[in-house]
């Protein structure tokens, strides 16, 4: 048994009972791990724990992990060695390793981190309380993952990857105005560079009854905007009997909920886009008129080799699609360059997509050879590292100049934003005093940025665009005077 079981026991004083633990939590990866984070903190305070701003304040240390590119676990590797002094000097600290490279690397967490004590992959985050409390007891080191893709019946793998969502706990929560809202786990489309079918399962729809009370719950918490998660969300499908259920019909299910003002969805996967979705999207007011639908590749041969399931020329149809459904619709995209066998013409084709589909914003990446895909098996990494930079940079810029162009189509227009909270940036001196930068997003995802004042957080307000860069709308909020400003504005944003 470790010192602090033993004090624990061993101390009769009610007020040595009741110290909480104190747990500092960091988290890197996608929006489902930081939606995982609030959920085992919310699961960890109801065990009477409280969050700790550093390391050396806390009793309990977790890092939720990415897997999805070398470099996201060679950062948590870093991270965990810097704690080896803290493990030697206070032992009784317990120091966990969640998340997708939980799940990838299980045992060899422990053997490159000696010092870690509890491996939690993300389909069994719920044991993670217990699992402290047996670590605190004595048990020594634990480790919960979930089955390998080939390692049980299918029935049995699905049952291991457990979806988490108990309490919501807004306090979590960037703004207590947003919410993630998970409404499917894990991936089936196994495109051959990625490890997420791996790490998070077969995928699996939430019932969507568990989504609608979710909901509910998080408008009687005072949150305005939802943001529907899924690997692939509008591949979303859910069978009773036999009634199935799909993204659109969740849309409009959630739709009805009073003090929900704004409904959003990540990431969509582009052979699953269908008109009804998208009608469905420009029929309910409070969707937002944004996808995020990564295309990765401009060239087919890259496509096939990815096995994306689509050609370019099935991308276009696409968004072509959206485009005549949604003339207004914001779409962004991810992009993997220097794929196994990526030539310079398939680069170019890239490039071409990249003019021709005019993105609100495009996430580029260079490719990283993941251990257990198809790709790392099959196909060479033989694009050298200068290429894939080079060849990163040109698209960044490329993007962003297309992203600035569409953004400066903004000026002298009215937006309505929905109000997060002060910038980053947040003081400046006024004639009158200081004065708050408040930023918000609009209907379309974009970031706005205005002087404003806190008690704007979480309104819903008409902010007239003056100024534009590739990544943020500026502007001021409409006064009476302003207000007269002719209704060009009048386009859904
Ligand atoms: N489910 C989403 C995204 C998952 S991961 C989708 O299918 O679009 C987020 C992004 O990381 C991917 O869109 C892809 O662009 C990038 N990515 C995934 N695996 C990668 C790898 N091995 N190397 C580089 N980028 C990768
Ligand atoms: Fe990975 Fe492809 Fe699934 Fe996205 S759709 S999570 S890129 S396997
Ligand atoms: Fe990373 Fe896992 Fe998300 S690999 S991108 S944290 S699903």
């Amino acid at each position: 048994m470790n010192s602090i079981g033993s004090q624990v026991h061993t101390d009769q004083s009610p007020q040595a009972e009741a110290a909480p633990h104190r747990l500092y939590i960091e988290t890197v990866g996608c929006q489902m791990n930081v939606l995982d984070s609030e959920m085992v903190v919310a699961a960890l305070r109801q065990r009477g724990y409280d969050l700790a701003r550093s390391v050396e304040q806390a009793d309990t240390i977790l890092f939720n992990t990415c897997s999805v590119r070398e470099h996201a676990e060679e950062k948590v590797y870093a991270n965990l060695a810097k704690l080896k002094k803290t493990k030697m000097a206070h032992p009784e600290k317990i120091i966990g390793v969640m998340g997708c490279m939980a799940q990838k690397d299980q045992r060899l967490v422990f053997q490159r981190a000696p010092y870690v004590d509890l491996v939690v992959g993300p389909g069994q985050l719920h044991r993670i309380p217990d699992l402290l409390d047996s670590i605190r007891h004595g048990a020594g080191k634990q480790m919960a993952v979930s089955l390998g893709r080939r390692d049980g019946s299918q029935e049995a793998i699905r049952r291991s990857h457990e979806t988490f969502d108990p309490l919501r706990d807004p306090t979590m929560r960037p703004t207590p105005y947003q919410a993630y809202l998970r409404i499917q786990i894990g991936c089936d489309k196994f495109c051959t560079y990625c490890v997420v079918p791996m790490t998070r399962g077969p995928e699996q729809g939430r019932p969507p009854r568990e989504i609608l009370e979710e909901a509910r719950e998080l408008a009687r918490q005072g949150c305005k905007e939802i943001t529907f998660l899924g690997q692939t969300v509008n591949s979303y499908r859910y069978r009773e009997g036999d009634r199935v259920t799909r993204l659109a019909d969740l849309l409009e299910m959630v739709h009805e909920v009073d003090g929900i003002e704004r409904l959003k969805f990540v990431t969509s996967y582009p052979k699953d886009m269908t008109r009804r979705l998208l009608e469905t999207v420009r029929d309910l007011p409070k969707c937002s008129t944004y996808l995020h639908v990564p295309a990765q590749s401009g060239s087919d041969a890259v496509l096939r080799r990815m096995k994306r399931g689509y050609t370019v020329a099935d991308y276009y149809q696409m968004m072509d699609l959206i485009r005549d459904v949604l003339p207004e619709a914001a779409v962004s995209s991810d992009f993997i360059v220097g794929f196994c066998g990526e030539t310079e013409d398939d680069f170019q084709q890239t490039v071409e997509l990249v003019k021709r589909c005019r993105f609100k914003n495009s996430f580029i990446f260079k490719y990283s050879v993941r251990p257990g895909t198809k790709a790392a098996e099959l196909m060479p990494d033989d694009v050298p590292d200068e290429v894939k930079t080079r060849r990163n940079n040109e698209l960044l810029e490329l993007q962003n100049a297309i992203s600035l162009e569409e953004n400066l189509k903004f000026l002298g227009r009215r937006v309505e934003v929905l109000v997060e909270g002060p910038s980053k940036m947040s003081i400046k001196r006024g004639e009158t005093g200081p004065v708050r930068q408040m930023t918000g997003r609009t209907k379309c995802d974009r970031i706005v940025v205005w002087e404003g004042n806190e008690r704007q957080a979480g309104q819903l307000l008409p902010i007239l665009i003056h100024d534009a860069s590739s990544h943020t709308l500026f502007g001021a909020v409409e006064t009476v005077e302003t207000q007269s400003v002719p209704e060009v504005i009048s386009l859904r944003h």
